[in-house]
């Protein structure tokens, strides 16, 4: 049996990648094929249960380097159990968000660097990437207006940084995507979400006619 395929959504907050996840799925699966929704941090039990610790962390919160773990440890069970078993049996995995949100995050914007994030994920992962990552892209002030509408004045730990921590996030996509295109399709997040859907579907065409 063909191996799955794998797509990941990436991007900064209010990106509308959810939405867009959301959208991709319903599309595969009207055309017949069997995918999985899932997203990081979580996906699995105890990859969730991790995502609770790193949005509300108890006491002052994590380091840079406990946080960068974390993430690797949640995504560590998260492709064990769920993305490769997956794959492996045929089935696509779309998930909101993989490794390239730890280079971003982590390893752009909290300093640790992409060497010791691919490091993490090597050890943890083995160092799985998808098929294809897609990022979408949104201007600051949509960025907030979407993420306002959604969270209200109660964001996360990490959604909650500054704007300079999240246009580091937003360079440092945008830098990852440069160095090898040929895994990444960047994406304007924001026009309407049936457009931003139809350049999605542009992005990933090669695959499905694959799949047919
Ligand atoms: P979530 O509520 O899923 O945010 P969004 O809708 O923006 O995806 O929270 C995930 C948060 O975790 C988000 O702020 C991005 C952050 N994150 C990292 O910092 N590193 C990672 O490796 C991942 C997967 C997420």
């Amino acid at each position: 049996m063909a191996r799955g395929r794998f797509i990941a959504l990436e991007g900064g907050e209010g990106c509308g990648k959810s939405t867009q996840a959301r959208l991709l799925v319903d599309a595969l699966r009207h055309r017949g094929i069997a995918v999985e929704l899932t997203r990081e941090p979580g996906g699995t039990p105890g990859a969730e249960a991790i995502r609770r610790l790193l949005l509300d962390p108890p006491g002052e919160g994590w380091g840079p380097q406990a946080e960068a773990l974390l993430f690797a440890a949640a995504r560590a069970d998260h492709v064990a159990r769920l993305i490769r078993p997956a794959i492996e049996e045929g089935r696509w995995v779309v998930s909101d968000r993989f490794v390239d949100s730890s280079r971003a995050y982590q390893g752009g914007a909290g300093g640790i660097g992409d060497e010791v994030v691919q490091a993490l994920h090597a050890i943890g992962s083995d160092g799985l990437r998808p098929d294809l990552t897609i990022i979408l892209t949104v201007d600051a002030e949509t960025a907030l207006e979407r993420t306002r509408l959604r969270d209200g004045d109660v964001g996360d730990a990490i959604g909650n940084r500054d704007a300079p921590y999240h246009r580091a996030v937003s360079d440092t996509f945008a830098r990852l995507a440069g160095e090898s295109p040929s895994d990444f399709a960047i994406i304007p997040g924001g026009e309407a979400p049936e457009t931003v859907h139809q350049a999605i579907m542009r992005a990933i065409a090669p695959f499905i006619a694959e799949a047919a």
